[in-house]
């Protein structure tokens, strides 16, 4: 107790020293290797009986765990799709962590209030319609993870089966998805409905964008009264967008959900060239988004938007006499997973006011330029070879002279400690994925890129 009173007593000075590194290591992020490939570990010790205090504990940190660190915030790390950070919004996070607020429910502070408005100004960033409204979960898995648990209820109350009630039961429900996100497939084993409730609808040829005329075949000739779509606005690889006008017609003409995994790919709402990737999508009953990928907010920050607030709270809502505090909001924790938690709401607010709707074009143009200069240069070079055409902020592509040994390739160039990239798969191919996300990336980052390749 003692310990943590003198921290206390000494708040300032703990909170300059964590600042000034913080700070130094933001700047100096792009000069240092950009992953900790060497697979570092702690310490092998135990849990010490007496504690040190935070002053020498984050001596231990910087000893021991910095350099085992990634420059995930710094402008050449194009793995997997990872967001960087804006500085408001890493603001916004350390005071998150400092305030402590728990958005459970609503009675004793602003912060359900703050995350409803950030809810809406999301939805304005993206023009989506009015009747969405949401919450704010730790991820797309999760988004997805209540975008199924919410389709599974709509597709029981057909049903006659309140499936959040009464469990799954007799309820036959069909799931139909083209090339859903791996999380995807994870979320419907959590839900009960099985992975092998899903029907693989084909592909467009050499594309991840569903075939919607094989979806309507499937839908026609479905048997289970209960049907859920999944279409991807951005597949993780191609970045291919499914057909979202098409596909919400033939959803309604078969009373069936439709849910948007759109992770990173709602972002290309920002740029009017990019705008019509996503017509049709104001058809969807669910949409998943991602504040930690594109948004540039810190981990973990996941979007959830349905038009059908009320059957999300009957999927999420328990009551208890211990939470009845307050009707004047609604409870946030009848919108998700979660009970007790965090303030996610806002770093969003902070990097949003900051920024502004310019900023978030900006950021979002800026990615998908070098990610064409990125394709450009594979495409003439003849060490490599492009795989698909780059459409938005994804560059797939592999080794020209070595292409039964991507891995080794990727070691290599992620040895150099310039860039990090990810592998993947095209069609059965392995291969490389480059994905620009992050507000800091610059085009000379793209020639840095390049001449590791
Ligand atoms: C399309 C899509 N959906 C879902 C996810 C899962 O996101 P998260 O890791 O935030 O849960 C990703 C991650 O890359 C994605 O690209």
């Amino acid at each position: 107790m003692t310990l943590m009173v003198d921290d206390l007593d000494r708040i300032e000075h703990l909170s300059t020293l964590i600042a000034e590194w913080s700070a130094s290591f933001l700047k100096q992020v792009d000069q240092q290797s950009v992953a900790a490939t060497n697979h570092p570990r702690p310490l092998d010790e135990p849990l010490a009986a007496d504690g040190l205090g935070a002053e020498e504990t984050f001596a231990e940190f910087k000893k021991h765990l910095a350099p085992g660190l990634s420059g995930s915030v710094g402008p050449r790390y194009l793995g997997f799709v990872t967001g960087g950070v804006t500085p408001a919004a890493m603001l916004g996070d350390w005071l998150t962590a400092a305030i402590d607020q728990n958005v459970m429910v609503a009675g004793d502070s602003i912060s359900t209030a703050v995350e409803l408005q950030v809810i809406e100004w999301l939805r304005s960033l993206f023009e989506l319609d009015a009747a969405y409204e949401g919450v704010l979960t730790s991820g797309a898995t999760t988004s997805n993870l209540l975008g199924m648990l919410t389709a599974r209820q709509f597709a029981g109350e057909i049903q006659d089966i309140d499936i959040a009630s009464e469990g799954i039961g007799k309820a036959e429900i069909e799931i139909f998805s083209a090339c859903p996100h791996a999380s995807i497939r994870k979320v419907i084993g959590f839900s009960g409905m099985g992975r092998n409730a899903i029907t693989e609808v084909p592909c467009l040829p050499g594309s991840e964008e569903m075939d919607v005329a094989a979806l309507e075949q499937l839908l026609t000739h479905s048997q289970a009264p209960g049907k859920i779509v999944i279409a991807s606005a951005g597949t993780v690889t191609g970045t291919d967008f499914d057909d979202l006008t098409q596909t919400t017609l033939l959803c309604k003409a078969h009373n069936a959900w439709l849910h948007v995994d759109a992770a990173f790919g709602l972002f290309s709402r920002l740029v009017p060239k990019y705008k019509s990737l996503t017509n049709g999508i104001n058809g969807a009953d669910s949409i998943t988004c991602d504040g930690h990928k594109w948004l540039n907010v810190p981990y973990d920050c996941g979007i959830f938007l349905t038009k059908h607030p009320t059957l999300l709270q009957r999927t999420c809502s328990v009551s208890a006499p211990y939470l009845a505090v307050s009707d004047e909001l609604p409870s946030l924790m009848d919108r998700g997973i979660e009970n007790s938690r965090r303030f996610r709401a806002l770093p969003i607010w902070m990097s949003l006011k900051a920024y502004g709707r310019q900023g978030y074009r900006d950021l979002v143009s800026r990615n998908c330029e070098q990610a064409s200069l990125l394709a450009d240069w594979i495409s003439k070079s003849s060490s490599y070879e492009l795989l698909t055409p780059c459409k938005l902020n994804v560059v797939v592509f592999r080794p020209s002279e070595s292409k039964s040994d991507v891995q080794q390739k990727l070691t290599e160039i992620n040895q150099t400690g310039l860039v990090y990239l990810t592998p993947g798969n095209w069609f059965g191919t392995p291969c490389i994925r480059a994905a620009f996300s992050n507000w800091r990336t610059e085009k000379a980052d793209v020639d840095i890129v390049c001449s590791v390749l």
